[in-house]
């Protein structure tokens, strides 16, 4: 990166960029035409407007303005340190004047927060737009995608990101529904029923990954736009795509509910996200491709994302007078696993496991668990990753560590400064750049930790997440600083500009029509592959909205954290798959708050007939063959092959080859015979005779209802 410049309108013509730039709104940074410095600068038109707001902002900070400040109209607020103190020169230094490190540092914070409030307004209407031009059918940049569906981005080569992810889908719609829960709007109201209706339908198509009947078509990555698989090769499965839509699809469930459409949010979005609670509970604990589509293992944002979705999903049911009793017992089997990808030795998350282990596995992978399972009543408990949690403010630390010294355009910034972050170091593709959604995500987390601090009256400093403190607060140690405390001003004021710290690299990256691509290049700072990618928009505008002090709805976080089983088991609930019917919603359903009385997780069984039989069958295969189950029941197939339930490898091992799934059967009391069966190239053997009984007792176990094993060895 070169030198940064700030130009005033004055100034442009001789110093500047061409003066044929002026008419664009921002000159772009990084661009070599520009001999790759950062030159920011606004209309002739939206000067006025922007230099008030400026001068307007520094009057309330510096006493007597100066002059050239005001006769010029400073054209932009600077976005970075060096632009800063160019603006600003030898005013501020004679304001300050003070050498001391502190006043220093605070004086930085409140420049940094003048920029990053000025970024911000400027970014946030073309993010808005941008982000509704990728979504079909009338969306600027969506010519030709079905209604409902968003695309990734319209890049149609180099790379081709003209398919809709459920990942990135979900993802986006979160962000939609909590900006639309906060502030009503009938065109994203529109926007967010037509997702709804676009994912019942999407569901129920068959692909590579498999298909509906059995739940294993629910996790294909990624579709036409027009709703017809994508048939390429690709890192398929992935799993975390069900659970991130039905989180999405819950949060609009619970506007309803919470707005008087209980029986909208019951009858047209229930049925979709039944689908994908079904098959978290069913798959969670099966090996798939990260979110990144690269490593096939266990990924802890696909694992977090399944224990939120099974929560929330299970609270939203009493809301609705059902229950997902699959949800109530696998999720704390689902929040135990989740506990494995932490590592105490390095302080730090390892994204992915059982794969992926080549990498050191601090990756964004983590801080969007961090962020997007925020839950401001679950305070700073580090079981669920809440982000101002002693193991996820030290992530953070070891994440952007590892990003500090790769990076050219990182070169010369401090430690404990924010600096440009991507998925992670080993990263590849595209060259491995800086992401905006992740650089994004950095500041998010440090903006939710801020929010619990001032809420819960505190900050903890833990062993554990001291070396975070001491980057921004060299003399902090561990002990707990009450509100009001000097300690507690000083870290809030050190992590307030860390944060703003992340934006700020992000402004400085934003070329001058404020398009977001997905990476920024990692030796200039240009931009480079997809370009408008619709989630680095939705990234910007959380993250933005965290930082004004606008949260998310808590999730249920609170109500598990302390439900950790002392030993963790790995139930996997077989599912029944019903496509979902409604194609529409009714109109005018508009505000309408009436308050909706706390929920508590179900503690009884809405069906005391049903028993929950977990069949573990011990059985050595080879790779490629599948164990089933099939019996006397419905739930098993009616002894008919083609509809026997197939079970679970995925806690087999040499010495303990277990097949085993949790299978719901209806009539207590009632005596099932059943069988397995070995599927090997197409070919059924049966185990010997006789048939194998069971009868239904129903033990009560979690959540109160029935429940028992059996334990079987091939024959
Ligand atoms: C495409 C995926 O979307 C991306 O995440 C990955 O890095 C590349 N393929 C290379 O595997
Ligand atoms: C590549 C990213 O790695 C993946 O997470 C994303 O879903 C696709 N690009 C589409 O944006």
């Amino acid at each position: 990166m070169g030198p940064v410049t700030t130009t005033t309108s004055k100034t442009t013509a001789t110093k500047g960029p061409p003066l044929a730039a002026i008419g664009r709104p921002w000159q772009h940074c990084g661009d070599p035409q520009f001999g790759n410095t950062c030159v920011r600068m606004t209309t002739k038109a939206s000067l006025p407007v922007m230099a008030g707001l400026v001068v307007q902002q520094l009057q309330g900070y510096l006493p007597s303005l100066p002059a050239a400040v005001n006769a010029t109209g400073l054209v932009l607020p600077a976005m970075h340190a060096l632009s800063k103190l160019v603006v600003l020169g030898s005013a501020v230094q004679g304001v300050f004047g003070l050498p001391d490190a502190a006043a220093r540092a605070r004086r930085e914070a409140v420049l940094t927060k003048r920029a990053v409030d000025s970024y911000i307004e400027n970014q946030r209407p073309i993010a808005w737009e941008k982000l509704l031009c990728n979504i079909g059918p009338n969306g600027c940049a969506a010519a030709g995608v079905a209604s409902g569906i968003i695309i990734a981005s319209p890049s149609k080569h180099d790379p081709d990101y003209f398919y809709t992810w459920t990942r990135d889908a979900g993802l986006v719609v979160a962000g939609l529904v909590d900006s639309f829960a906060h502030n009503y709007s009938s065109i994203l109201q529109t926007t967010i029923q037509n997702f709804v209706v676009s994912q019942a339908k999407l569901q129920t198509v068959t692909n590579p990954s498999g298909r509906f009947a059995d739940g294993t078509g629910l996790a294909e990555p990624k579709f036409e736009v027009n709703l017809t698989p994508f048939t390429g090769e690709w890192g398929r499965p992935q799993r975390d795509g069900p659970p991130l839509r039905a989180i999405a699809l819950t949060r609009y469930a619970k506007w309803l509910v919470a707005n008087g459409y209980k029986d909208t949010a019951k009858n047209v979005v229930w049925p979709v996200i039944k689908n994908d609670l079904t098959y978290t509970a069913q798959y969670w604990n099966e090996t798939g491709f990260d979110l990144w589509e690269e490593v096939p293992g266990s990924s802890f944002f696909t694992i977090a994302s399944s224990h939120r979705a099974l929560v929330e999903g299970a609270l939203l049911a009493t809301q609705l007078d059902t229950e997902c009793r699959a949800c109530v017992t696998v999720a704390p089997d689902v929040l135990c696993f989740q506990q494995s990808f932490w590592k105490q030795s390095a302080g730090h998350i390892v994204s992915n496991i059982n794969g992926g282990e080549y990498r050191s596995g601090k990756d964004a992978n983590s801080i969007l668990v961090a962020t997007h399972n925020f839950d401001p009543e679950a305070g700073c408990d580090s079981t669920t990753f809440q982000p101002c949690s002693d193991r996820a403010l030290s992530n953070h630390k070891n994440y952007v560590d590892s990003f500090r010294s790769i990076y050219s355009i990182n070169r010369g910034i401090p430690q404990g400064k924010a600096v440009a972050v991507g998925r992670y170091a080993e990263d590849i593709f595209y060259n491995g750049n800086p992401w905006y959604l992740a650089t994004f995500a950095a500041a998010e987390q440090l903006y939710d930790a801020l929010y619990v601090w001032d809420k819960q009256g505190k900050i903890d400093v833990t062993p554990l997440s001291l070396a975070f403190f001491r980057d921004h607060v060299p003399s902090v140690s561990t002990g707990s600083y009450a509100k009001g405390s000097s300690m507690y001003n000083s870290i809030v004021n050190a992590v307030s500009a860390y944060a703003d710290g992340f934006f700020e690299v992000a402004a400085k990256y934003t070329p001058s029509n404020g398009a977001l691509s997905e990476q920024y290049d990692r030796n200039h700072g240009g931009q480079t592959s997809a370009r408008d990618l619709t989630w680095s928009y939705s990234a910007f505008l959380v993250a933005a909205e965290r930082r004004a002090g606008i949260i998310p709805d808590s999730w249920g976080a609170a109500l598990v954290k302390n439900s950790l089983p002392s030993q963790c088991s790995r139930a996997q609930v077989a599912g029944t798959y019903v496509a979902a019917t409604a194609t529409s919603f009714p109109a005018n359903q508009t505000p309408n708050p009436t308050p909706t009385p706390p929920v508590s997780l179900p503690n009884t069984c809405a069906n005391p007939n049903e028993v929950y039989v977990t069949f573990n069958e011990r059985v050595s295969t080879q790779w490629g063959e599948t164990i089933k189950v099939v019996g006397s029941v419905p739930e098993l197939g009616n002894w008919d092959i083609s509809k026997a339930v197939t079970l679970s490898a995925s806690g087999y091992t040499s010495s303990d080859p277990l097949w085993s799934l949790t299978v719901p059967i209806t009539g207590n009391g009632k005596t099932v015979e059943y069988k397995y069966i070995k599927i090997s190239n197409g070919n059924v053997v049966w185990e010997s005779d006789p048939n194998r009984r069971v009868t239904l007792r129903g033990a009560s176990s979690q959540g109160g209802c029935a429940a028992q094993s059996v334990y079987d060895h091939w024959r």
